[in-house]
This record gives structure tokens, C-alpha cells and sequence, in this order.
């Protein structure tokens, strides 16, 4: 008898220090260990009450049972409701932490764009690349032989003068110009030669429409029959694409010593339409590059045979024509990096 008085009570106790440690718990986890602690049916506080089955008079045993059981049941129970009661808690506090406000305007990455020189280089090269021209990338120090001597321009030629040069020794210098490209090109590679170079030059000059520092794209055909028709041609195509449809050139005669015929070109104004306005200078033409058929001396100079080949160059400055497209007028503005103009040009 003492038995079963001293199990009930232990019951008791039991049922109190449960109802204790449940008010200390905080979290469904700690819930779950707890309740998987205590009705563990070996060790556990509430779980081995029925081991202890034997020490209790037959008589009682089946009292002793109902009062286990019924210990059990209100455990399970209070586990229950705490764990829903903590979980609805939880649940709550991760709303909170995860809400988002669909109606908070959005961080706005803004887009960049290339420089506008970049972005006219890109144009033309993807336009005579379409053409079927080659690209060559030569350096920007190049000798004097091929940026002068190679171009029929030797030492004292009065050609020289057009250009104001930095020497950096007196075999070295800053390429002027992109021709020299054509030299290398020829070199190193047999007719038939379609190819475009795109580059910086740098000559001493300095003012609203000069740079020390600019970009040409350079053009070099050699095959046989090549005549000025085919380079007119090929310019009327090539200036409809960068400057819109319509647009149509015109040849001038000009000089330079590495072709023979030489021409500025001019394209008709793709702003008045050949009216007259103040991009055009009221002239209805814009001049926009150098060409020419290449000089048999220059050929020549590369072992090229003159009988069987001929060909045409041209030499375009990609500045220009960006100033000539977004209508910028000082060629400062396309290396100050002011980010107000820069932005403006995205094409
Ligand atoms: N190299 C010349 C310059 O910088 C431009 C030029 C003119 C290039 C005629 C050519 C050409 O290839 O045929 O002024």
C-alpha cells in the first residue's frame, strides 16, 4: 500500500514539474526534446511510470494504470498546445523578418553606355566587316619608315608638313596615322587584301576641331582591276549605313603622296538633305574622309606586282564622324569624360 501512496505522489510531483519546465521553454524545438525526454518508455520521467507497475498491489494496479495514463494524456495535450502556441509564434516573428513591400519603388542600377568614339568605331567596324573586310590592329609607336618613307613620303618630302609629328627618337615616333597599317597589312599577306585598321594617331595639334590624341579607321583593297569606281561604290554603300539611306558622296581631287588619284570625300548633308544649314555650312556637303587609288610606289615597296594588282585607300577619323552624328561641336568633349554630355550618347 505504502507503495501506490508513494507512487501517486510521485505522480503529483511529476504532473508539477512538468507544468514548471513547460512555462521555462521557448522554442517548438526545445518543446519536442523535452517531450521526446520525458515519455521515453526507458528513461523517460513520465514515459517509465509503467515500469514500475510491478511494485504495485495487484488490486491497485489497474487504478495505478489509469492515473499513469491519464498523466500521460494531459502531458500530451499542454505538449501540444505549447508547441502550436510557439510554432504560431515562430511562424509570426519569420513573416516579419521576411515581409517585403511590393509597392516600395525598385533600386534603379543605371545602365552605362560605351564612349561615343567606341560606339562609332564599333559601327564602322561592324559595317565594313559586313563588307567582307578583315580587321588589323597595328601599334600606336610605329617607325618612321613605315608611318612616312613606306608611304612615299621619305625624309624631306614636303608631305610631311601636313603632319605635325611626335618623334621619339629619330627612328620612332607616334603613329600619325593609321596608313602605316596598310604597309604591314601588304607585308605580311598576299592580294587579294580587303582589311580596315582601326586606331589612335597622334600629331601636335590642338583646337576646337583637333586633338593631339584621336581615331582613325584606316581601309585598304588590293586585287586585280581595282579601280576609283569600285572605291566610289563602296563608299555610297558604306555611307547610307552610318549616315542613313539617301546619303550619297562626292569625290574632290586632293593630295596625299601614298595615292594617285587622291580625294577628300564629301558626304551629302544627312541633316538638310543638300539644302543648306549650318552643319553643312550651308553647302549641302560634308567632308569626311581621305581616299584615293594606292600609289603603284607604295605596291611596289611591298613586292606587290603593279601590272596585276591595283587598289584603293581611304582613311576616315572616327572623331569626326561622331561629332558629325550627335552634333558636337568642340572635339574636347569626346575626351573630358563629362559624364552630362557622355550620357546623352547612346546609339
Ligand atoms: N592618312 C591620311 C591622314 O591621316 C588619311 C588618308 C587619306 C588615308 C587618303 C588614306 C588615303 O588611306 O588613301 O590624313
Amino acid at each position: 500500500m505504502a507503495e501506490f501512496t508513494e507512487l501517486s505522489e510521485k505522480i503529483a510531483k511529476i504532473k508539477n514539474e512538468v507544468q514548471d519546465e513547460l512555462s521555462k521553454l521557448e522554442s517548438s524545438k526545445s518543446v519536442y526534446e523535452y517531450k521526446k525526454n520525458i515519455l521515453d518508455g526507458k528513461t523517460g520521467l513520465i514515459g517509465s511510470l509503467m515500469k514500475q507497475m510491478g511494485k504495485v498491489p495487484n488490486e491497485q494496479k489497474a487504478e495505478y494504470g489509469k492515473k499513469v495514463n491519464e498523466l500521460k494524456a494531459w502531458a500530451q495535450n499542454h505538449f501540444e498546445e505549447l508547441d502550436a502556441k510557439l510554432k504560431a509564434e515562430e511562424m509570426r516573428l519569420r513573416y516579419e523578418s521576411e515581409k517585403i513591400d511590393v509597392t516600395m519603388p525598385a533600386v534603379k542600377n543605371e545602365k552605362g553606355n560605351l564612349h561615343p568614339v567606341t560606339q562609332v568605331r564599333n559601327q564602322l567596324t561592324d559595317i565594313f566587316a559586313s563588307m567582307g573586310f578583315d580587321i588589323y590592329e597595328g601599334t600606336e609607336i610605329e617607325t618612321d619608315y613605315y608611318n612616312f618613307t613606306a608611304l612615299n613620303t621619305p625624309q624631306d618630302h614636303p608631305a610631311r608638313d601636313m603632319q605635325d609629328t611626335f618623334y621619339l627618337s629619330p627612328d620612332f615616333l607616334l603613329r600619325t596615322q593609321t596608313s602605316a597599317g596598310q604597309i604591314h597589312v601588304m607585308e605580311a599577306k598576299k592580294p587579294p587584301i580587303k582589311v580596315v585598321s582601326p586606331g589612335k594617331v597622334f600629331r601636335s595639334d590642338d583646337d576646337a576641331t583637333h586633338s593631339p590624341m584621336f581615331t582613325q579607321m584606316e581601309g585598304l583593297v588590293v586585287d586585280k582591276g581595282i579601280t576609283l569606281c569600285d572605291l566610289k561604290g563602296m563608299l555610297d554603300e558604306f555611307v547610307q549605313k552610318i549616315f542613313g539611306k539617301g546619303t550619297t558622296t562626292r569625290l574632290r581631287p586632293s593630295y596625299f603622296p601614298f595615292t594617285e588619284p587622291s580625294v577628300e570625300v564629301d558626304v551629302s548633308c544627312f541633316q538638310c538633305h543638300g539644302k543648306g544649314c549650318k552643319l553643312c555650312k550651308g553647302t549641302g556637303w560634308i567632308e569626311v574622309l581621305g581616299a584615293g587609288v594606292v600609289n603603284n610606289k607604295v605596291l611596289e615597296g611591298c613586292g606587290i606586282d603593279t601590272k596585276e594588282y591595283s587598289g584603293f585607300a581611304f582613311g576616315i577619323g572616327i572623331e569626326r564622324v561622331a561629332m558629325l552624328k550627335y552634333g558636337i561641336n568642340n572635339i574636347k568633349q569626346l575626351f573630358e569624360s563629362d559624364l552630362r554630355v557622355l550620357k546623352q550618347i547612346d546609339d
